[in-house]
Formats: C-alpha cells, structure tokens, sequence
C-alpha cells in the first residue's frame, strides 16, 4: 500500500514525490505519456535535448528555490535574449537601446525616449478602449506595429483591437543596451537537459508509465491512501460542470543538416503573414556544437476538448467557471489538487516548484 499515488509525473507531481519520499512516505507516480517530466520533457535528437513541449527557460528570484533545482542538477549561463524577425527586419528584445537603435537609428536614451514620447503624444489616446490602444498609449506606433500587433494577433487568434486592454498592464521598456529578457536575479538551463532534473527528483521512487488515471481509476486508488491530482480539473470531475477552456500550441520539430540555423534559441516572427509565431533552435539553450541542428516551428491553435491544454483562458466564462470546479475541490477530503492543469492557471516552473514545496510543509504540518 502507498501512501501517496502521484497523477501526473511533470515538476508539480515529481516535487511532491520527492519531499514525501524524503519524509519516510511511500509514493506511486503515474503518467499517461510515456515518459517523466511533462512540459518540461526533452527529447534527445542528434545529442541535443529538444524542448518538445516548447521552450522552457528557468528563471528565479528566489535563492530558495534556484538552489533547490540547483541541488539536483547544475545550471548553465544561459541567458534568454530574443530576436524579432518582421519581414526581415531584426530586432533585438526585450524593447531596450539596441531595438530603438534597430528603429529608429536613435543612440542615447534621450533621443530613444523622445520618440517614444512624441508617437505617444501623437497617438493621443486618454482611456484605451482595447488592448492596440493600451500598447501604443505605452510603447507608441512602430513598436506596436511592428512588434506587437500581429505577434499578439496570432498568439491569440483575435484582433488586437477586439482584445481588452488589461492583458498589457506594462510593457517594460529599457533604455540600456541589456537584450537580457527577465529581470531575475538567477536563469539557466540543466547542464544535460530538464529530464536530469525531473530524474533526480524520481530517483529510486516507483514510476508507471503510459497509465491514465482514469482508465484505471479503481485500482489506483485502492493502491495508495491518499491522491496528489495533477491533471485536468474538470476532467477530475468528469466535465460535468462544463469545458475549462485553453489556448492550444502545435509544434513541428524539423532536423536540418547545418551546425547553426538562426544564431540564436528564439526568434519571434512578429509580421502577420508568416503562420508561426516562433521559430527555436534547441542546441543554444546548452552552447551546442553538434553537426546538425533542431528546430521547432511554433504555432499557436485554437483549442477544442482532447486536445493538448497549453494556456488557461482568464476569461470571465471561464473564472465563473472555475470558481464552480472549486467548490467540488473543497468536498473532496482525500485529495490534493495541484499545478497548472490541476489550479486551471498558468505557473511558471519555479512558481510551480514553490507552490509544490509550500502545499508539502503545509500538508506535513512543518
Ligand atoms: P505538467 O503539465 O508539466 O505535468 C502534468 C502531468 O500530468 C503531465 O505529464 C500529464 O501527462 C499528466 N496527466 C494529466 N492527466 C493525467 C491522467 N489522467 N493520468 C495520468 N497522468 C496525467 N515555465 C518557465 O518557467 N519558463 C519557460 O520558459 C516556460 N515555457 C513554457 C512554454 C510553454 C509552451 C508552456 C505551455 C509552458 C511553459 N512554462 C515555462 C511553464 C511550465 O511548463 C510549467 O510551469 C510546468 O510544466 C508545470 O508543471 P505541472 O507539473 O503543473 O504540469
């Protein structure tokens, strides 16, 4: 008998695993894949570790939590520094010196936040009404136009003139030549890949494989004593308050036969004829410098029931919603619902990681 049946073997299901182990508790993870670590698995191809559920990038200001992931695997110095692609124009981001440069040819700060300011003015919008009118109210016309606009529009799957304006609260603007995309004290990636960290976690804990829980409800549950649930919510309950709706991704993984590609992990291709949205070439999260190369054509996708749920739509329908689900949740005794498929939000893996660590010292007491 376990005394913890784990659903779910991504870094939510695999943190908790692991400090029960660490407590003298016996755990079962179970996984529908067929393999550990959910969206953070890699895939090795032509020795590089290829992001299969898109690119994931760890960063923290937490010195807590970096030197716990650090604990179970050591990090490189990546650092994440995107370029955008409009209709061949290269642009470095975040939005910084070197991107108003690329602009507008401006070479102080001075000079990059009076255009800014002067496009602003210009535009001369008192309350955005929707989400183009919040951005150029802050960044102005040619950052939007050409960084923004179609970028967002494809992301998803509307006008950004139909979308409200809250979704920008601020676009970080910084007049510095730093192409660093976070602000965060600590960033990398696992020397070897994320699959390093999420066997470390596992190491010498009883993993199934290809087992959906559903499927085999009954005996999983008379397996273990209690249940940590990291899947879907309303698929917990059956749906049957209704579909908590997502944003979808499809990803086409393409082996080419060149040592370098693009130069660089991300390139954002913000015009709006090209389909996808990213292009990444896995081999520069680790300073590869293999033969061949892997890229990954990213493109966003509207979502329907079954297919993969990458992005928790925030909306009101689907709040009200939640809010539902959630009081199922508080009746269910024996079990402990977490991570972002389980909350219905989106985490990032170290918020994922402390919400993990924290629902664990909470649970034992501690
Ligand atoms: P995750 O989804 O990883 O794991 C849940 C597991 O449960 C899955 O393996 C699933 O198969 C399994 N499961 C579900 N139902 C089941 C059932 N019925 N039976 C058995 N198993 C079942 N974060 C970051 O910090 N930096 C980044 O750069 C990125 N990039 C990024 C890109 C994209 C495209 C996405 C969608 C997300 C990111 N993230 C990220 C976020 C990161 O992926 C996220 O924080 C973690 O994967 C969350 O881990 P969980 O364990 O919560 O879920």
């Amino acid at each position: 008998m376990y005394d913890y049946l784990i659903v779910g073997a991504g870094l939510f299901g695999n943190v908790w695993a692991h400090e029960a182990t660490k407590r003298g508790k016996k755990c079962l993870v179970v996984d529908r894949r067929n393999h550990i670590g959910g969206n953070t698995y890699c895939e090795n191809v032509e020795g590089i570790n290829v992001h299969y559920y898109g690119a994931h990038i760890f960063h923290t200001n937490d010195k807590d939590i970096w030197d716990y992931v650090n604990s179970f695997v050591e990090f490189n110095r990546y650092t994440n520094s995107p370029v955008a692609n409009y209709y061949g124009e290269l642009y470095n981001l975040p939005f910084n010196m070197n991107t108003f440069y690329q602009m507008w040819k401006v070479r102080t700060p001075e000079e990059a936040k009076a255009k800014i300011q002067e496009q602003i003015e210009a535009a001369n919008i008192k309350e955005p009404k929707n989400l183009e009118e919040q951005a150029i109210s802050l960044v102005g016309t040619d950052i939007y136009e050409k960084l923004i606009k179609s970028y967002t529009e494809k992301q998803w799957g509307r006008k950004c003139v139909d979308l409200p304006a809250f979704i920008i609260k601020r676009l970080p603007v910084r007049f510095t030549f730093d192409n660093n995309y976070f602000n965060d004290r600590y960033q990398g990636i696992p020397i070897g890949g994320y699959n390093k960290l999420n066997e470390a976690l596992l190491e010498g804990i009883d993993v199934r494989l290809g087992v959906d829980y559903f499927k085999n409800r009954a005996e999983l549950d008379a397996s273990a004593k209690q249940i940590v649930y990291t899947g879907q919510l309303d698929e917990y309950f059956d749906f049957k308050l209704g579909y908590l709706e997502y944003r979808s991704l499809r990803f086409e993984h393409q082996t080419l036969d060149t040592p370098n590609h693009q130069g660089n992990a991300v390139v954002n291709y913000t015009d709006g004829e090209t389909a996808y949205t990213r292009i990444i070439e896995h081999k520069h999260f680790e300073f590869g410098t293999q033969d061949k190369t892997v890229i990954t054509h990213e493109y966003p996708q509207e979502w329907t029931p079954g297919q993969e749920p990458y992005y928790p739509v925030n909306d009101d329908k689907n709040d009200k919603l939640l809010r539902e689900y959630r009081k199922l949740v508080d009746a269910e005794t024996n079990v402990i619902f977490g991570g972002r498929l389980a909350e219905y939000r989106y985490y990032d893996m170290h918020q994922v990681i402390g919400s993990a660590l924290a629902k664990v010292r909470k649970h034992f007491g501690e």
